[in-house]
């Protein structure tokens, strides 16, 4: 605390109830773990009208469309206390020209908000993620993509991609001035959330209690690559830690940085534990053919049943089992997004990013990528989003 009693340490989290938003909030607002370390203060914007009551209770929520300019300059440039922003937010529209547009709407809604009335602003956490190296997602497939494991200092894919904008106004924003930023490219990631736009894990907690309910084997929608090669993830408490880190350490100032659990795991061996937590079958027959040995590497590909057309139509049987497990009242569409888990799953690439830049530069935090998986369906199940 300062003189005057305020904190030194003020955060603004846009996208409070995200995957990594919410995860930030509790970890900025945890007693600090050194006696001299001052605790924060912490702001949190969403959409949603009321603060949900998974948040932190001493978490000041402030309800606004960050897209409605006139709004957002209106609540967000009374926080003059602010210090440090977290962007973990964004708006996913139908094209990659209209993801920019908006999502550099928003970001630009925010900052000159901000920036002109927050006297002692600090340091902007800047989250995108690994789309950076493989390109948007209606490209899936479609660009080469660099060598992996993904490295910091690869240039740029040759394409129009939001996070490119995004980090163009970061470095034109702090240009001349002593803000700093950090920038953070997580890959998929296991977290918990209601109602956010992607997540892996309640993905896939939905789709195996739709099985058991049904009593079908839960079968496995991707790519025979993503089934047998190694992959990473990237836990939201981590991404939370790593965000942390940069916007305080002087060494990660003015960086980017990769951020995943540090290990690799295989689809084959965590959807054992899917099932076993659902008590379902584990099955991995989605191909037409599939003669391949364990080892070989797949010949081709067969595309066929998506997740999304395998749940086609399941919104009723979703409604049940709310009703008959004593879930939070959510629709299907709030908790499942079956075209995310058909996108990750359904690559046909060694997804891997590498984790040494921070590492080196004293960020040693990792995870354990099938616990969190388990940790993050845990805290979902705990909090009545998935049965
Ligand atoms: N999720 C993943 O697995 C993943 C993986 C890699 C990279 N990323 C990247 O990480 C970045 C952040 O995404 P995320 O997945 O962490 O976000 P998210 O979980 O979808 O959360 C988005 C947050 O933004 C808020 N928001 C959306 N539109 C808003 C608006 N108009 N006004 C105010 N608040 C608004 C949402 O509020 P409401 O809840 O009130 O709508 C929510 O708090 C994105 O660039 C994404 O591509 C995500």
């Amino acid at each position: 605390m300062t003189e005057m009693g305020t904190h030194e340490k003020v955060a603004l989290i846009a996208g409070v109830t995200g995957i990594v938003g919410n995860s930030l909030a509790a970890k900025l607002l945890q007693e600090p773990k050194a006696p001299e370390s001052s605790l924060w203060k912490v702001y949190g914007v969403a959409r949603r009208s009321a603060k949900p009551d998974w948040l932190p209770e001493s978490l000041h929520y402030i309800g606004c469309n960050l897209l409605d300019r006139e709004e957002t300059l209106s609540k967000l440039s009374r926080l003059q206390d602010v210090t440090h922003l977290f962007y973990v937010t964004w708006v996913n529209r139908l094209t990659e020209e209209e993801n920019i547009k908006t999502n550099t709407q928003l970001y630009r809604n925010i900052l000159d908000a901000l920036l002109p009335n927050a006297k002692n602003f600090r340091h902007i956490v800047l989250q995108t993620g690994t789309k950076h190296y493989l390109g948007p997602f209606e490209l899936a497939g479609q660009i080469p993509v660099p060598d992996p494991p993904f490295r910091e200092d690869y240039p740029r894919r040759p394409c129009a991609n939001f996070y490119h904008d995004l980090e163009d106004m970061t470095f034109e924003t702090v240009k001349g001035t002593s803000i700093t930023y950090s920038i953070h490219r997580p890959t998929g990631i296991f977290g918990f959330a209601e109602g956010n736009l992607m997540n892996m894990v309640s993905t896939l907690a939905v789709y195996a209690a739709i099985c058991q309910y049904e009593n079908k084997p839960l079968i496995f929608p991707g790519s025979k690559m993503c089934w047998d090669f190694m992959q990473d993830a990237s836990d939201a408490d981590l991404v939370a830690e790593q965000e942390i880190w940069a916007s305080l350490d002087p060494k990660a100032k003015n960086q980017d940085f990769n951020i995943t659990n540090g290990d690799v795991f295989k689809w084959k061996r965590l959807w054992q534990l899917l099932a076993k937590e659902y008590n379902v079958r584990a099955e991995y027959k989605n191909y037409e053919s599939d003669h391949h040995q364990e080892s070989e590497l797949p010949k081709k590909t067969i595309p066929c049943k998506s997740l999304q057309e395998m749940m086609k139509g399941k919104e009723a049987v979703w409604d049940k089992i709310v009703k008959e497990k004593g879930l939070r009242p959510t629709k299907l569409a709030d908790v499942a997004q079956w075209w995310f888990v058909d996108s990750w799953l359904g690559q046909d690439i060694e997804n891997v990013s590498n984790m040494n830049k921070s590492r080196e530069l004293g960020f040693l935090g990792w995870r354990d990528s099938e616990k969190s998986f388990l940790c993050v369906l845990e805290k979902s199940r705990k909090n009545r989003v998935v049965p």
